[in-house]
């Protein structure tokens, strides 16, 4: 069997990156760890004590709307036996009246992420607690979505998404209200095949026959360097396919949108997976 060693020599990633768990570990490390993950948006969590959970990587990170209105992140650890402090994908820290409360032995957390409260707290004399706080993880909000970082110093959202802003800014993303809850459907598939799928526009005539029907042949894709593009404009002839004709019909008028944009599918990919 032939081998690649330059990169330039074939068209792309060899086949063992997309299943290899030692190279998992390493892109956990160099890509995930310190790329922005989204965990929700502002409205998502409009009142104090509201949270979202996002587990990745072996870790599983909160974002707690505080009372002074500020959302801030941590990892969902309790500092006393490393218990899991809050549950599920999201709710409201309501037993505790606005506090986290662990579950394991009642170890009291703020929203700030203060430890304030200790069941026989005499019994620990050398604990210190305001240095028993939990751990802060990076919290970036951009036009209202929430995103966390576990480590590192790279480009941030909105400096990431500037080549576009112009563009984003149109859609009021900070407005948006949750609808109904997001369902997550797991696959079994290296996160790659997903990320690349997303900046392909070649499988789009093939694999989306209806797609391409409602779009015709003008799908395009162009990359930023951490942001990558893809729009369509919708066909205005009426698809002989019932459901698009659905699809045709229900597309709403946006009346904040520019003319030019009202029948525009478009969506952009930001690096690495969202
Ligand atoms: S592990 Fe949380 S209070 Fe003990």
């Amino acid at each position: 069997m032939m081998t690649h060693t330059d990169p330039q020599s074939d068209w792309g990633l060899p086949g063992w990156t997309y299943d290899n768990d030692r190279f998992f570990r390493e892109e956990q490390d160099r890509i995930f760890r310190p790329s922005w993950q989204i965990v929700c948006h502002l409205n998502d969590i409009p009142k104090a004590g509201d949270f979202h959970t996002l587990d990745y990587i072996g870790e599983s990170v909160v974002v707690v709307r505080g009372k002074d209105g500020g959302v801030r992140a941590f990892t969902n650890v309790c500092r006393h036996r490393g218990a899991r402090l809050l549950d599920g994908p999201a709710g409201h820290c309501g037993k505790g009246g606005g506090r986290i409360v662990c579950p394991y032995h009642a170890w009291t957390y703020d929203l700030e992420g203060r430890l304030i409260g200790v069941p026989m707290r005499e019994t620990y004399p050398a604990l210190e607690m305001d240095k028993q706080g939990l751990v802060k993880v990076e919290v970036e909000v951009w036009r209202g979505f929430v995103f966390v970082r576990l480590e590192g110093d790279g480009p941030s959202v909105a400096e990431m998404m500037a080549p576009y802003e112009h563009e984003v800014a149109h859609y009021r993303f900070e407005d948006l209200q949750p609808f109904g809850r997001v369902t997550l459907r797991p696959r079994t598939v290296n996160w790659k095949n997903i990320s690349d799928n997303y900046s392909d526009g070649l499988h789009i005539p093939v694999a989306h026959p209806g797609l391409t029907r409602l779009f015709g042949k003008g799908y395009g894709v162009e990359a930023a360097p951490w942001v990558d593009k893809m729009w369509g404009q919708l066909i205005d002839e009426p698809s002989n396919n019932p459901s698009e004709r659905i699809y045709q019909g229900i597309l709403p008028d946006v009346p904040h949108l520019p003319a030019d944009r009202k029948r525009l599918w478009t969506y952009f990919k930001l690096w690495p997976n969202f």
